[in-house]
């Protein structure tokens, strides 16, 4: 809690939601791809979690983009969960977009379109700019105010390295940014020629003894060696889809932030699509094929999957991993039985990770995992209970409980979650199948 004139406010950054995958930090892999019992919040499933390992290791290794994965199970097996630890083992560098594929129905746009522009926010483009720059550690800096009081800001600059020192003149843009950024003697610094940007890298070894001076997060480095005027690399990282909205005529960047981009039509795409092939064998930019993600994908209907069929050959594909928990069903839309509720020739190309269902003690180490996150205290005898319940009723409601049982343990001012807390929420809040009993009992009642 702070106060701001007078009024207390609630530190909003303090407070984190909890979600149902928070606990998942990875897949759990040794470097020969073995899975621990239980590693990165991830238990059991090892299976699965091994082939999970290998898709992720051959996405970094740039072998395979246009493949399909699918994750079958049952309801509650840990195909999402899955899916965010391959999401979490790719890293930041590659582009992962997860989705439901009930999302796509409810945008403004066409499903197809949607779909378009998930698959192209899955695929990143890797742009690296050569630009010149001089580094060095700043000896002397002047600039001077014009005599009228008005007018640009002109002065003279003396840089160094550990072999050599040159004077060079310091124009209007770059002695502003020096003025911002505070330059003073001793910094190291770095100059951007083409715009007179001059960044901070940090402070001379040498001038340490005036530390004091300075903040505590100053950082002291070497005076660099060599020429003052150096050749430097900036890598920005885009995803086609930023590229699509941005040099779409009717959106402009702006869309970017709002995500009303529209439909972007297909000349943009091509247009874009041959420039980024260009860059490619330019050697300018390097594609980064991700992932898109769509999770119960049994909801996507044959438009959706024959537009995936085709938008998997394209040159420019991520990877797809789907999930579906449906076995043999229709595909929606259609009087098509199919395994999974997705068509043939989709499945024909794709490669299925199954994830079986956990054994009671496993499940007990998901509700100490997702009690830990939920900064709960679990009685053993909780835990067992827990785990009792989850077995007759569902997964998914037993872990509902940790947290309602947490609330009757603060009222009861205890300090650890006990059985008759757990048994307390199971009473007051009641699962699928007793609500049917109940239903069916007073069928007549209802309307
Ligand atoms: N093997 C596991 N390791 C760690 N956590 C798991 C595991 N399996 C399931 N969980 C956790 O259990 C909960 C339910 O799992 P999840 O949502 O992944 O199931 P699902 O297979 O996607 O089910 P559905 O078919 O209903 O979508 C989640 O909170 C998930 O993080
Ligand atoms: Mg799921």
């Amino acid at each position: 809690m702070a106060t701001i004139g007078g009024l207390a406010v609630k530190d909003v950054l303090k407070v984190e939601r909890i979600g149902t995958h928070s606990h998942i930090r990875g897949l759990g892999l040794s470097q020969t791809l073995e899975p621990s019992p239980v590693g990165d919040g991830m238990v059991g499933q090892s299976d699965a979690r091994r082939a999970a390992g290998l898709i992720v290791k051959m996405i970094k290794e740039g072998k395979i983009a246009g493949r399909a994965i699918l994750i079958a199970g049952e309801p509650g097996t840990g195909k999402t969960a899955l899916a965010m630890g391959i999401s979490k083992a790719l890293g930041q560098e590659t582009p992962f977009v997860s989705m439901n594929a009930s999302e796509i129905f409810s945008v403004e746009v066409s499903k197809t379109e949607a779909l378009n522009q998930s698959f192209r926010k899955a695929i990143g483009v890797r742009i690296a700019e050569e630009s010149e720059v001089l580094e060095g550690e700043v000896v002397n800096l002047e600039i001077d105010r014009p005599a009228s009081g008005v007018g640009p800001k002109v002065g003279k600059m003396t840089l160094k390295t550990t072999d050599m020192e040159a004077i060079y003149d310091v124009g209007a843009k770059m002695s502003e940014s020096c003025v911002k950024e505070r330059i003073s003697a001793g910094d190291i610094v770095q100059i951007d020629r083409a715009t007179g940007r001059v960044t901070r890298l940090g402070r001379s070894f040498t001038r340490q003894h005036d530390f004091d001076a300075f903040a505590s997060q100053t950082k002291f480095i070497q005076c660099p060696s060599g020429e003052i005027q150096k050749k430097s690399q900036l890598v920005h990282t885009v995803t086609i889809h930023e590229i699509d909205v941005i040099n779409s005529r009717t959106q402009g960047y702006f869309a970017l932030f709002t995500g009303d981009t529209g439909e972007i039509k297909p000349e943009v795409r091509d247009q874009i699509n041959i420039k980024v092939n260009e860059w490619k064998e330019e050697g300018k930019a390097t594609i980064l094929p991700g992932v898109l993600f769509i999770d119960e994908v049994h909801l996507l209907d044959l438009e959706c999957f024959s537009f995936i069929n085709r938008a998997l050959e394209s040159d420019l594909a991520p990877i797809l991993i789907m999930a579906t928990n449906r076995p043999t069903s229709a595909v929606r839309g259609t009087e098509l039985i199919s395994p999974h509720g997705i068509p043939v020739d989709l499945l024909d190309r794709s490669l299925i990770i199954r994830t079986g269902k956990l054994t009671p003690e496993q499940i007990g180490h998901v509700f100490n995992l997702r009690a830990d996150e939920e900064g709960v205290k679990l009685d053993p005898k909780a835990l067992s209970v827990l785990t009792k319940i989850a077995g007759e009723t569902n997964f998914r409601y037993a872990m509902q409980l940790i947290a309602l049982g947490n609330v009757f343990r603060e009222r009861a001012k205890k300090e650890v979650v006990g059985a008759e807390d757990i048994a307390k929420a199971y009473t007051m809040f009641i699962d699928r199948n007793r609500s049917k009993a109940y239903l069916q009992q007073h069928n007549e009642q209802y309307m």
